[in-house]
C-alpha cells in the first residue's frame, strides 16, 4: 500500500470521506514531497481540519491553518460556522497533527505573519478574493515554493484565472505547473 493511501486510511477514522476528498488528500501529500526546503506551509482555510490533517502528517514543516471560524456562506452556498472550530480542534487532536492555528480573517493573518514558505493550499471557499490573497501572499513564498488552489472553475478556464492575474498584474516569477485530481492548481515561483 503506497504511503498517500496509508495517509487517506488514517485520516478517514476521523471523517466520513468522499473520493474528491480522498484525492484532496493524496494530492496534498504529493505537494509535501515537493516542498522547497527553508519554508513553512500555511493554509488559508481550515474548516473541520481534514486537509489540515493531511499537510501535518505529511511533512515535517510547521503547518499555520488560518481560519476566522465567523458564520457565513462558501460561494456554493456551504455553510460556515463557529462551531467548525470545536470539530476542528477535537479530530486535529484524535490524528495527532499539531498545526499553528491562526483564528482570524485572513487579511488580518496575512498582517502577524512574516515566514518563508514553502506552500501555500489556498481553500477558502470563496473565488472573488483570489487576486487579492495572491498579491498579499505570494512575496513570503520562497524560491521552489508554490501556491496551489483549490476549486477554480475547472479545465483551462481555472488556471487561466491565476496565470491572468500573474500577468495583469505583472508578478513575475510565477509558472502554472500542474492541475492536480480534486481541482487543485500549482503554481510554482521559479524567480
Ligand atoms: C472550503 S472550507 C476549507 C476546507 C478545508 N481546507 C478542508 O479541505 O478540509 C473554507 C474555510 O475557509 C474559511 N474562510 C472563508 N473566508 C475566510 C476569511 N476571509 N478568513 C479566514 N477564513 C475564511 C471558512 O470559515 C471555511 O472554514
Amino acid at each position: 500500500m503506497s504511503q498517500a493511501q496509508r495517509l487517506v486510511d488514517t485520516i478517514s477514522t476521523q471523517y466520513l470521506l468522499k473520493k474528491h476528498q480522498e484525492d484532496k488528500i493524496r494530492t496534498l501529500y504529493d505537494l509535501c514531497q515537493n516542498l522547497s526546503v527553508g519554508g513553512k506551509i500555511v493554509e488559508l482555510g481550515s474548516y473541520h481540519g481534514m486537509s489540515t490533517c493531511a499537510l501535518c502528517l505529511s511533512s515535517t514543516t510547521e503547518v499555520y491553518a488560518i481560519d476566522d471560524y465567523s458564520n457565513k456562506f462558501g460561494w456554493a452556498g456551504e455553510e460556515y460556522k463557529e462551531s467548525d472550530l470545536t470539530v476542528f480542534n477535537m479530530r486535529t487532536k484524535a490524528l495527532g497533527a499539531r498545526p499553528i492555528l491562526i483564528n482570524k480573517d485572513a487579511n488580518l493573518a496575512r498582517k502577524s505573519l512574516n515566514l518563508p514558505i514553502s506552500l501555500i493550499f489556498w481553500d477558502l471557499g470563496v473565488r472573488n478574493r483570489l487576486t487579492m490573497d495572491f498579491k498579499l501572499w505570494q512575496d513570503l513564498i520562497i524560491k521552489g515554493g508554490m501556491f496551489a488552489v483549490h476549486d477554480l472553475p475547472t479545465g483551462i478556464l481555472g488556471s487561466n484565472m491565476l496565470r491572468y492575474i500573474i500577468d495583469v498584474e505583472k508578478i513575475y516569477g510565477w509558472q502554472f505547473v500542474k492541475e492536480y485530481p480534486a481541482n487543485i492548481r500549482v503554481f510554482v515561483k521559479n524567480g
